[in-house]
């Protein structure tokens, strides 16, 4: 290695940088990118405001009335940048079949000759930040840590709020400790005299790429969400998912919860739901009346790393720090903690501005009974009622607000514990208005892995242009997985055997749809806080209580065994929610040997098995 204090010189590295290989790639990317400084982020509150006011001096950021939203900040992107860009996300593994057909994939020797003179003076007239966080409590066994160099502010202040970031990194880090570079451009370098714009982005080239070999990320050309906060989907499932399958772990793309009975029995359940499923409002959920003493407090909201333990569980860290949650629904029906959460200390990304320096999204109106007279949309544009219903959105559907964890008063106090808590039972769920159960427990690990790998979901428009059709996400890991799909059920697969030789008793798997709809096209189910009387027939199934009923996908409640005090939900809706119907499951099995056909290399044998099985119970019931 070359002289590090050298290198830090040039790059104005503090003192407290003392990592030689992080000093030197800093070093290689400052004289790629060109920019005209460089900014090394501490993490302090101090620096975060400067940073804010930085970006509303820029125009990026609107300062939010302080008696309304004290320290909140308003940023309305660019309307080419509102989402994660799925179509422009590689995984450059050397050979192909490692990236498998769910990946969009080039050789990495292919795309490093792509992106070379895309980020050539790609930070020309701007700053680069350094940005050094934790995926993780600092320095838990189960946690890693990456670095991100980026020219955009908003994604440093971001993921001060959604990671672990600062100087206290660089202790764990040490002179030699593993990270992972994270490279993030907006794609606009100035030129000199140009005149930025509010939100930079490219407009008509972007790149998110892995090369999970290497265990790197180079992010080009936008500036939203996880395209660019990339700790998120990029390290912490993509990346990760590849480390987890190289060292015997998880990295899994699910909420954590705790659930805590009135005489203080703690279970633990991690689940995983596709985008626009509700899995923040599932992991902040307020229990009913009639669960007085119950208590349910989150973990986390998005993303789980699972690492098996010699006490014989698996231990489940989050691996975020806040929560970059969907504005739009967000209301005290739906997700009271959330929008406690949200009282202060927020960056809210494309919802809309009230005349009286506040925001607004849809489904507010739920809780104050009206809409405002009058906003700013999240394009800065006047809107009224009228608009909305000529059918315009003030809020983009995918409207965001950035919040750390700790601003959650459902927030476990376990969250930030290393050692992560231990994981009782996992959950898997879609949106789908018919064929799939309201709950059912899988009678094995096999049953449970079958369930995970054909899960589907009804795509809504917070994520995808077309609404209402089915789209299979296997284990809702369809755009997060780093790596072959088939070997990713194989890696499932496996964990069995080797929890089993460590002498785990497994988790319990169950398959949850809250979305059945009536042929009135409403749903049946009323979700939200009364998901809680699913979770008690969970705990109770963990607790070995109740029989349950024998169906072609697994264990079912009976009607009876499920806690009904409060709610007026009759057996005939209860059928509605839970009838298992032949024709429709004879589709479904279609679609799922289509899924299998797609996945058909590595596809474990096991699974088409578990089918032949399911559809031999299915014609003869
Ligand atoms: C998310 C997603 O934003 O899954 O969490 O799309
Ligand atoms: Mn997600």
């Amino acid at each position: 290695m070359n002289a590090p204090a050298l290198q830090g010189l040039e790059i104005n590295a503090p003192d407290y940088v003392k990592h030689p290989r992080l000093l030197a790639w800093v070093a290689d990317m400052v004289a790629l990118c060109k920019p005209d400084r460089v900014f090394w982020c501490d993490g302090s509150q101090e620096e975060y405001d400067r940073l804010c006011q930085q970006l509303v001096d820029a125009g990026t950021f609107k300062k939010l009335n302080p008696a309304k939203r004290p320290r909140s900040y308003l940023a309305w992107s660019d309307p080419s940048d509102v989402a994660r860009v799925e179509d422009r996300t590689f995984i450059c593994s050397e050979k192909k079949e490692d990236a498998g057909p769910t990946n969009n994939w080039m050789t990495p020797t292919e795309m490093r000759a792509t992106l070379q003179p895309l980020f050539d003076g790609c930070m020309r007239g701007r700053t680069m930040y350094v940005v050094p966080f934790s995926m993780g409590p600092l320095g838990s066994h189960i946690a890693h840590i990456g670095v991100e160099l980026t020219d955009s502010a908003y994604v440093a202040v971001n993921q001060r709020l959604m990671t672990r970031m600062g100087r206290a990194v660089y202790d764990v880090l040490g002179v030699e400790g593993d990270f992972v570079p994270c490279m993030h451009t907006v794609g606009a370098p100035l030129q000199p005299g140009e005149q930025d714009k509010p939100w930079p982005c490219n407009p008509t080239t972007k790149y998110i790429v892995h090369y999970p070999e290497t265990r790197e990320i180079w992010s080009y050309g936008s500036g939203y969400g996880g395209n660019a906060l990339l700790g998120k989907k990029c390290l912490a499932l993509r990346i990760a998912s590849v480390m987890g399958r190289d060292q015997g772990w998880l990295a899994e793309h699910m909420l954590i919860l705790g659930v805590t009975s009135p005489e203080g029995k703690k279970y633990h359940v991690a689940a995983a739901f596709p985008s626009a499923c509700g899995k923040t409002n599932f992991s902040m959920l307020v229990p009913p009346p009639a669960f007085q003493g119950w208590k349910v407090t989150t973990i986390g909201d998005d993303i789980a790393w699972i690492k098996p333990h010699a006490d014989g569980k698996m231990y489940a860290i989050n691996p975020e720090a806040g929560y970059f949650g969907v504005a739009p629904g967000t209301n005290h029906l739906t997700n009271p903690n959330c929008l406690a959460s949200l009282h202060q200390d927020v960056i809210f990304t494309n919802v809309a501005l009230t005349d009286d320096g506040d925001v607004w999204w849809e489904g507010l109106e739920k809780d104050t009974g009206a809409l405002p007279a009058h906003l700013l949309d999240w394009q800065g544009k006047d809107w009224t009622p009228e608009d909305g219903k000529a059918g315009r959105k003030a809020a983009h559907p995918n409207s965001r607000f950035t919040v750390a964890a700790t601003n959650n008063p459902a927030l476990d106090p376990q969250w930030d514990d290393p050692a992560g808590v231990p994981i009782d039972a996992f959950i898997f769920g879609g949106r789908r208005s018919t064929t799939v159960p309201l709950v059912t427990e899988a009678r094995n690990w096999m049953e449970g892995v079958y369930m995970a790998a054909t899960m589907g979901s009804e795509t809504t428009a917070a994520a995808f242009g077309a609404q209402g059709v089915v789209r299979r996400d296997p284990f809702a890991m369809l755009p997060f997985c780093g790596y072959n799909m088939s070997d990713y059920f194989q890696h499932w697969l496996d964990m069995e055997h080797k929890l089993e030789r460590m002498g785990h008793t497994l988790p319990n798997i169950f398959c949850v749809n809250w979305f059945r709809k009536n042929a009135e096209g409403q749903f049946v189910w009323p979700g939200y806080g009364e998901n809680m009387r699913v979770l008690k027939w969970m705990i109770d199934r963990i607790e070995g209580r109740g029989q349950g009923h024998e169906t072609m996908f697994g264990i079912a409640p009976q009607y009876a065994e499920i806690n009904w005090q409060g709610l007026d939900f009759t057996p005939a809706q209860f059928e509605a929610v839970t009838h298992i119907d032949k024709a429709a499951w004879t589709e479904e099995f279609k679609l799922h040997a289509e899924l299998f056909g797609m996945l058909a290399y590595h596809l474990p044998k096991e699974l088409l098995a578990t089918k032949a099985a399911m559809e031999q119970h299915l014609a003869a019931a």
